[in-house]
């Protein structure tokens, strides 16, 4: 009974919590916007998104800021966001680059495919916000099929000792501001996962990495 009681107030918190996460990415927007036109991460999304195909599922897809690099012909996207106004977003960039798209305002952490539903496997970004990373691209794994490919674009913690020591001072203010964590091992969290890494670079001290990923049955 009182151990009910506890759950039940825990999840309460908890759904408040991420409420408040929500409204914080539905404010980014503007922001998102002013990178995407900018094509600041154009660099790298060009390169990784080139091998993107098929039937794609792209995890925290934010205003859609991936679109433009597809193969609009041979794709369909189902595209997952928790922030409404980031859905909405998408919704609009899709019809202004004639993506065929399917997007759901979902958690990713409620997601639930059948095993091989998709060729590819998309994630630029997101791998930074949420509680468990590697478990989502174990699913990654299950929901991928045997022979696709999942293509990751993350931000995490440098190799460089100062910046790195920075990163991690930083990181509840830059957890405040941006939602996300500024300090994670991206490599580690791939490795720790069931994925097999095919392919790797990374920028800016290690800051940036770009993963070609398969799934290993
Ligand atoms: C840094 S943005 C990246 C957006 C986009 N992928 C890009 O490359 O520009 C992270 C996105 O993940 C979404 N997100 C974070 N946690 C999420 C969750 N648990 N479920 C669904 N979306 C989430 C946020 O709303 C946001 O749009």
């Amino acid at each position: 009974m009182l151990w009910d009681g506890w759950m039940l107030l825990w999840n309460g918190c908890e759904g408040m919590e991420k409420e408040k996460l929500i409204r914080k990415y539905d404010k980014h927007v503007k922001m998102y916007k002013n990178v995407c036109n900018n094509r600041l991460l154009d660099r790298w999304r060009r390169p990784l998104l080139a091998n993107a195909y098929g039937n794609i599922l792209e995890v925290g897809v934010g205003i859609g800021a991936n679109f433009p690099y597809y193969d609009r012909e041979n794709i369909h996207v189902t595209g997952v966001d928790f922030s409404p106004e980031m859905i909405k977003n998408a919704r609009q960039t899709a019809s202004d680059y004639q993506i065929n798209a399917e997007l759901l305002q979902m958690d990713v952490e409620d997601l639930a495919f059948e095993s091989d539903s998709f060729d590819c496997i998309v994630s630029t970004l997101t791998m930074c916000g949420y509680p468990n990373p590697t478990g989502l691209l174990n699913q990654f794994n299950n929901w991928c099929r045997k022979k696709g490919t999942i293509l990751l674009m993350e931000h995490g913690i440098s190799s460089n000792s100062v910046l790195s020591y920075a990163q991690k001072v930083a990181d509840p203010l830059f957890k405040k501001a941006a939602g996300c964590h500024c300090d994670r091992n991206i490599m580690k969290i791939v490795e720790d996962s069931s994925l097999q890494i095919d392919y790797k670079n990374s920028y800016w001290t290690d800051i940036i990495s770009l993963i070609w990923a398969s799934p290993v049955r």
